[in-house]
Parts: structure tokens; sequence; C-alpha cells
């Protein structure tokens, strides 16, 4: 990190002295570093001003969730969710994120089942009772970026299916209760694992979290298998996803080899994720999607 006189302005663009704005923060983090520990860059700090923009994408985007949960049910095809999201997206002002991103197809993620993540909505896919659905929303709104999924259960689902989505929901809360400033990703991390395991369950390795707000996917990766006191330490103005991908059997999970896009579970029996953007405050977290 670049050293910055006491008197000069600080790196944030708050326009106030060095000394009486990110000093401190930047000395902590140091000693932090110096310890062997993994800190974050500059980038990954957002000022107040930031935080404030990712606020107003995540009102957009829980409306969009909520407008969802309104509309879903058997008999529904995953094109009509898309076409939703999309135009509320629009109405709202913003854009969605996923739409052409790295030729992501469409304007929502929607998963159902066994499928892990990024299932690609179509006309041909249609909803059916005791199915388990994951829509995962992300807005842009005045260039910041929030990024959002909940579960959706179609009537009737059966007391297994029904909590895999519960347990997946208290695996996603249980890493939110570990995020405090100068603590560990890997705290939350273990703390999603662990439930996850209580249960029965398993959480997938290879597809995780992420840093959010400027752009859809900055570092850091969010893993929710690491130990505790790991991974990157936990500072004031980090935002990030908590989005543990929880599955009834193995945690192995393929791609869809014709899509490049669609995620299984390797043995095919159903997974369930809840994704919240989260910002870490001076005294623990704030939710920016609720
Ligand atoms: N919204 C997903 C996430 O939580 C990413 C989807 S990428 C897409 O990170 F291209 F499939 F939309
Ligand atoms: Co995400
Ligand atoms: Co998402």
């Amino acid at each position: 990190m670049e050293k910055i006189g006491r008197n000069a302005p600080c790196w944030c663009g708050s326009g106030k002295k060095y000394k009486v704005c990110h000093m401190a923060l930047d000395e902590k983090i140091r000693r932090y570093a110096l310890e062997g520990h993994i800190v974050p860059d500059r980038s990954m700090i957002k000022t107040p001003e930031q935080i404030e923009g990712i606020r107003e994408s995540s009102r957009r985007n829980v409306a969009i969730l909520d407008a969802v949960g309104k509309m879903i049910g058997p008999g529904v095809s995953t094109q009509q969710i898309d076409d939703l999201v999309h135009d509320m997206t629009l109405e709202l002002g913003g854009i969605p994120a996923s739409l052409h991103y790295d030729g992501f197809p469409k304007s929502v993620c929607t998963s159902i089942n066994e499928v892990v993540c990024h299932g690609i909505p179509s006309e041909d896919v249609i909803l059916r009772e005791g199915d388990i659905v994951n829509v995962d929303a992300t807005t842009i709104y005045k260039g910041y970026f929030a990024d959002s999924s909940r579960m959706y259960c179609i009537g009737q689902v059966d007391e297994e299916k029904r909590r895999l989505v519960r347990v997946a929901k208290e695996c996603m809360e249980r890493g939110l209760a570990m995020v405090k400033p100068w603590g560990f990703l890997g705290d939350m991390a273990q703390a999603v694992n662990d439930h996850a395991r209580a249960n029965g369950y398993s959480v997938v390795v290879e597809i995780g979290g992420h840093g959010v707000g400027l752009e859809f996917h900055e570092d850091p990766f969010v893993s929710y298998v690491a130990k505790a006191g790991t991974e990157m330490l936990m500072v004031p103005g980090m935002v990030f996803t908590i989005e543990p991908m929880v599955n009834m059997g193995t945690s192995e999970v393929y791609v869809d080899d014709d899509d490049e896009w669609t995620v299984y579970t390797a043995d095919g029996r159903p997974s369930a994720q809840w994704e919240i953007t989260v910002a870490v405050t001076q005294d623990g977290y704030e939710v920016l999607t609720w």
C-alpha cells in the first residue's frame, strides 16, 4: 500500500485529511498483514457514499425478488420470471447485470431442484408442483451492483426438500452472524459449513461468493468451506455476498456441456441457495439486500 502523508487528502476521495479519515484503519490493517494474515486492499473498502449507492441498488433488487414471489407458481415458465425481472429492473431505472455477462443470455438465473446455480430461463421450462427454485437477480443502478437470491417452493413441496430450503437459509444466517470487523471470512465460512454438515448436507467448494458493489464479481472470492481464522480479514467498508450452495447429497457438481452455464449436482439430488449482499460496518454488519 502506498504511504500517504498525514495531512494529505485521504485516498478514499472524502476530501478529509488522511489522518482523520482512513489512516487509523490502514495502520490496523497493516499490523494484521505483518502478522501474516490476508488483508483487503483499498479497492475492496467502500466509502459511505458508495455503500449508499449499493443500498439504493439493493432496494431495487429486493423489490424485484418480492415481485417474483407474487407471480411464481405451478405452470409458470422460467422465461416469464426472466421477463418480469428484465422489465421491472428497467422500470426501476436499473440494468440486469446478468444479461450478456460473460455471454449469459438472460437477465436472471433460475435454478430448479438439482440445478445448483446459473440455470438459464427458458419458455420450455415450466415450474411444477413440488419444485424448489432459486431465483438469483443482480441489479446495476447508477453504476452500483446489488446481488441477491431466494428460494421459492412451488405448491406443495415434500418435507425433505423443505428442510433443505430452510437449512440453506439458516446456513446463510449463521454465516452472517459471524460478520464483524477484525474477524476472518473463514470464521463465517466455518459457521456455514458446520451447520450444513450438522444437518447431513454438504456445501459446494468450487463456487462461492464474492466482493460486489462497483462490479459484479470483485475480489475476494468468498469460500463457505474454509476454516475459522483463515481467509481474508473483514474490515469496515468491505461489501460481499453470502451465498452458500447447500446440497442434500454430495458436494460434487458439474457444468452442462451444451450451454456451459447450468451447474448440476453430480448425484442428481437437490441443492438450495440463499444470497445476500452484506457490508461490514464499524461494529458488525449491515445486510443491504433486506
Ligand atoms: N448472480 C450470480 C452470483 O451470485 C452470478 C450469475 S452470473 C450469470 O454471483 F451470468 F449467470 F448471471
Ligand atoms: Co453473487
Ligand atoms: Co447472485
